[in-house]
């Protein structure tokens, strides 16, 4: 039995950096982000976060009727939630109500999996169909996590639009038009960024034959890394930390002595800026003109400034998506968990195309180990 040679170490692209891994037709960075050949700045100036799930989903943008069909689909997928999962939810806030709204949404999701007898992907219409579930089921399962963990009943999911009707249930009060549009805009540029290390994850995940939730629930397992997503989390720690203006610089020369990354700079792709941080920034400081928020965008601004000039790194889009959220006032648990919500249209998206064009995802690697020696029985050993 010979394998294909194996590659040597010299060849290994670590991290995979500048391996093209897979063909999409869902995004491409090509200049700027496209969504669908559609570029993100008008896509997330419109704002419409179920509009930019169905094209993702389907390929092109819906009429209205297509829109508000599947905007009432989603909006009923997180009105019922199955009380199995509330129930299940209500038992493990019981038991650590200092868990991490990440690690309920990934238990949340495995549980839908096995509610739904979810054990491999369907045909085409029962995938869109699920993915229109796992629309309005994921924010539901974090706003009920959200009360039985303050130790509330589980309120009923609002009326409206996405954005609207989760700001509604993580904020307690029904929201302006202004702060939906910004967190209408940060879902959009949430939601798809082809093919990151969550997105890999699931496609990897469907491409052996198994099953979406079970893709879904490795892609939000990966999407909580500080690398990744749970970025957004730690830019406020990090701006918490810095605490005022004066501190920016020594802060990040401690962060540089100790090799430390500073959380919401520098990205594997985008090495000259992503277009996502510099459109949001703008929403952002636009959004809090005028408020007590100027404050700490001008810290932000002294950091930027800082950064690029002593490691020529940009800010990527979790450096404005934290301080959009906390100047909507969410509290910082749910902000990674937010990402997730928006990510599972991309997420869906890419499964779903896999799927239908698959081969099993399985490179190689380089054997950096022992070389061959004879094995040693366990009574012979010392
Ligand atoms: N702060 C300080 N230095 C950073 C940095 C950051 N945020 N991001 C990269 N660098 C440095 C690296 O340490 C490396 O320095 P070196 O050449 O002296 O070793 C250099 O810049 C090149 O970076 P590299 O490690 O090749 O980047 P990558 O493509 O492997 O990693 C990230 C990309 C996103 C993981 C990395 O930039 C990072 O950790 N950023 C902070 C976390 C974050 O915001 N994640 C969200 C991404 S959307």
């Amino acid at each position: 039995m010979t394998a294909a040679p194996a590659p040597a170490p010299a060849d290994v692209a670590k991290g995979l950096a500048g391996i093209v891994a897979g063909s999409t037709a869902i995004s491409s960075l090509e200049g700027t982000l496209r969504y669908r050949g559609y570029d993100i700045e008008a896509l997330a100036a419109a704002g419409d976060f179920e509009e930019v799930a169905w094209l993702l989903l389907h390929g092109d943008l819906p009429t209205d009727a297509e829109l508000t069909g599947f905007r009432g689909r989603i909006a009923d997928a997180a009105r019922n939630l199955d009380p199995v999962i509330i129930d299940t939810l209500a038992r493990l806030a019981a038991a650590n109500p200092h868990a991490a709204p990440m690690d309920a949404l990934r238990t949340g999701i495995s549980m839908l999996g096995m509610v739904e007898q979810d054990d491999h992907p369907g045909p085409r219409p029962a995938l869109l169909a699920q993915a229109e579930r796992l629309l309005g089921q994921t924010p539901a399962i974090l706003a009920a996590w959200i009360d039985l963990t303050a130790g509330r009943p589980v309120a009923p999911w609002p009326a409206g639009p996405l954005a609207a009707a989760l700001l509604e249930r993580l904020t307690g009060r029904p929201p302006a038009a202004a702060a939906v549009a910004a967190f209408g805009a940060t879902l959009v540029f949430y939601a798809e960024h082809e093919f990151n290390a969550s997105t890999f994850a699931a496609r990897t995940v469907v491409s052996t034959g198994s099953d979406l939730h079970s893709a879904i629930t490795a892609a939000i397992g990966g999407l909580k890394g500080p690398l990744h997503g749970g970025a957004n989390e730690k830019v406020l720690e990090v701006l918490g930390a810095i605490g005022s203006p004066e501190r920016v610089e020594p802060w990040l020369e401690e962060q540089f002595a100790a090799k430390r990354v500073v959380m919401g700079f520098g990205h594997r792709v985008y090495k000259d800026g992503d277009v996502r941080a510099t459109l949001l920034g703008r929403l952002c400081r636009d959004m809090v003109r005028g408020t007590e928020g100027e404050r700490l965008e001008d810290l932000a601004a002294r950091v930027e400034r800082i950064m690029l000039d002593r490691k020529r790194l940009k800010p990527n889009l979790d450096w404005p998506a934290a301080r959009v959220y906390h100047a909507l006032g969410l509290p910082v648990k749910v902000f990674t968990p937010i990402f997730v919500v928006a990510r599972m249209s991309g997420w869906t998206a890419h499964c779903i195309e896999q799927i239908g064009d698959n081969r099993l995802i399985r490179p190689l690697s380089a054997y950096i180990g022992p070389p061959p020696r004879d094995y040693v029985p366990l009574s012979s050993r010392r």
